[in-house]
């Protein structure tokens, strides 16, 4: 076994005591090459170090410092000899002891470290290993990473609040975990909504279930003027989906990608009821993805129910005074009976 690369690059480490299962040249070269090759300074370390050769190419590839764990006492006296082989004796501490135990000390002292190589006994039980994994998130720095080399399946275990990936070389699988960062996402649902019907509620309701927050973005088409104000459809959206922690209602006056970026938000949900929607929904899609391409549309379908629902049929009913009961939520009955037919009366007087 040698070095792969760094100031040591090619120095021969010495033969591997029994029981030691040590990582291929091969494989060391793979996982420093993922983890980015070579680096400035920081602390690594490696636990169940076996030989130490993951521990001593993280130093030689620009590590300052390393702490070795190992329970083995001749696996311990051939990691000194290897620090000796390559010359970094003085920035290394070599820890024999258990690697839970280690663990608990390292923490108690606040140690941290950009980088922790673990290599446990393929026939460790599962049970340590969860243990051991769980406790690294404590000693690591907020960039930093966990290296596991695992002889099973890497979808048998994870690290929590870590997101991982996995490469597989020959029998050995090497995953690599960095911090999941946590991110919030925002949808924007855009409509006129003049008035809001119990369709565009069902959609606005299943949005908030996939998205952690939603801002019903009400609009102006100026391809249709509405017949009330933007602030009274608001009103009368806050009034129906005030229950969801998750929504807001904000007016849009101007282009919705311009209102999407200014929120933060990556996705537009709308509600697709029949293929007649289609046409224009995918016509809006391409003119928004041109202007924003990051921005995503997603559809959601209407349940059957509302397929025959729409806004314009709803101000027709309630503007020759039918009954709107079930088409818009029970909450804002009277109010859309009440400003639709004055509307329309308004409308009618007007032509008269
Ligand atoms: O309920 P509607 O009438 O189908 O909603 C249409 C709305 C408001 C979503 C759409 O007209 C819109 O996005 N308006 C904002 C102006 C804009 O960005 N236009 C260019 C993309 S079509």
């Amino acid at each position: 076994m040698r070095v792969v690369a760094g100031s040591a690059r090619g120095k021969r480490l010495g033969t591997v005591p029994p029981g030691v299962r040590p990582t291929s040249d091969r494989v060391r070269e793979s996982l420093f090459n993922s983890l980015g090759q070579f680096f400035d300074g920081g602390a690594v370390l490696d636990l169940y170090a076996g030989t130490g050769a993951l521990g001593i190419e993280a130093l030689s590839r620009g590590f300052e410092k390393a702490v070795f764990v190992e329970k083995d006492r001749r696996a311990v006296a051939a990691i000194r000899d290897n620090l000796l082989r390559t010359g970094f004796q003085d920035r290394a501490e070599v820890v024999r002891g258990d690697v839970e135990q280690v663990i608990e000390t390292l923490a108690e002292r606040e140690r941290f470290f950009r980088l922790i190589l673990l290599d446990p006994p393929y026939k460790i039980a599962g049970a340590e290993l969860e243990s051991v994994l769980s406790r690294l998130p404590v000693l690591l720095s907020a960039q930093g990473k966990i290296v596991v080399e695992s002889g099973v399946s890497p979808y048998e275990f994870g690290i929590r609040g870590m997101k991982g990936t996995t490469r597989r070389y020959g029998g050995t699988h090497i995953s690599i975990f960095a911090r999941a960062e946590r991110t919030v996402s925002i949808a924007v649902c855009p409509g006129s909504f003049d008035p809001v019907t119990a369709g565009h509620v069902d959609i606005i309701r299943r949005a908030a279930g996939i998205f952690d927050h939603v801002v019903v973005a009400v609009g102006g088409n100026l391809r249709k003027k509405a017949r009330l104000p933007s602030e009274e459809r608001a009103r009368l959206i806050e009034k129906v989906v005030g229950n969801l922690e998750n929504v807001t209602v904000e007016i849009m006056s101007g282009l919705l990608v311009d209102f999407a970026k200014q929120h933060g938000a990556r996705v537009i949900v709308k509600g697709l009821r029949a293929v007649s929607d289609f046409e224009l929904e995918f016509e809006q899609a391409q003119l928004n993805r041109n202007l924003y391409p990051e921005l995503e549309t997603v559809f959601i379908m209407s349940a059957a129910e509302h397929s025959f629902l729409s806004s314009s049929a709803v101000r027709e009913i309630a503007g020759l005074g039918g009954d709107v009961r079930g088409l818009v939520p029970e909450g804002i009955l009277d109010a859309v009976r009440e400003q639709y037919s004055a509307d329309a009366r308004v409308e009618q007087e007007n032509k008269g």
